[in-house]
């Protein structure tokens, strides 16, 4: 009897100590697109379906967003397998938005969440990617925007987005959202494991909304 206690005491020790290390790495929150709602926006936002498979794997071999995210081949691959696995397809989809454009259904892009744990940096960051052919119409404004704001809705903790410093489509863009990057940012080093020069927005509630304007 004092054995079987002793196990269920030794159980719960080691849960509470370590059942934080193992959660973390996936993001526990659970994303609605309808908590953003802008109708005279050209986009629809859901989380992503099987449906979807064929243009995220598209998206993915994309060599110009393997570029700009320095990706190396590994990452890549465990990213077609997250899509290729229906467990860990559904609980990925769960934290990420598909932007779908209203007046054919298409999917335009994708704008995920990981997880933040750095000495500076700690808490969810999003990740914002186009499929190549809906790049350049002003879509990715708006798929950020509604993410940035369903983000918001499921968490008051922090929530960054980072960028190269030369991803002049980003930084533009944040700042038309009315963001500025924070002063002190240490280059983030990326799976390829290249050091990259990068800026860091704080988006969460400890942070401005964005400004949304469809002009
Ligand atoms: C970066 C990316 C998301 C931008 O998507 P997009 O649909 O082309 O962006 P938008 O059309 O909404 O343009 C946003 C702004 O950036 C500007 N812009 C777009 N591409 C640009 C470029 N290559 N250089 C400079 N400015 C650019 C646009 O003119 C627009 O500014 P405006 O509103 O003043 O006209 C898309 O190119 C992409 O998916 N790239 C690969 C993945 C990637 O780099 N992800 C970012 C990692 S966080």
């Amino acid at each position: 009897m004092s054995l079987l206690l002793g196990l269920l005491v030794a159980a719960i020790v080691l849960f509470v100590a370590f059942g934080p290390i193992l959660r973390r790495g996936a993001p526990k929150i659970v994303l609605d697109g309808s908590a953003f709602r802008d109708k005279s926006g050209r986009l629809d936002f859901r989380n992503p379906h099987l449906v979807d498979l064929e243009a995220l794997e598209r998206l993915y071999a994309d060599p110009e967003l393997q570029a700009s995210n320095h990706w190396d081949t590994a990452t890549v691959d465990s990213m077609l397998n997250t899509l290729h696995n229906k467990r860990s397809f559904e609980a990925w989809a769960r934290t990420a938005l598909v932007g779908v454009r209203r007046k054919d259904d298409a999917v335009v892009g994708i704008a995920t969440l990981g997880v933040e744990n750095t000495r500076d940096r700690k808490g969810l960051s999003i990740g914002l990617q186009m499929l190549p052919e809906h790049r350049g119409e002003g879509l990715a404004t708006e798929l950020l925007a509604a993410m940035i704001t369903s983000t918001r809705a499921m968490t008051d903790g922090p929530i960054w987005i980072g960028t190269s410093i030369t991803n002049h489509a980003i930084t533009h863009m944040m700042s038309s959202l009315g963001y500025v990057p924070e002063p002190s940012a240490s280059p983030y080093r990326a799976p390829n494991g290249t050091l990259v020069e990068s800026y860091w927005y704080r988006v969460g509630v400890d942070a401005p909304p964005p400004v949304f304007n469809n002009g």
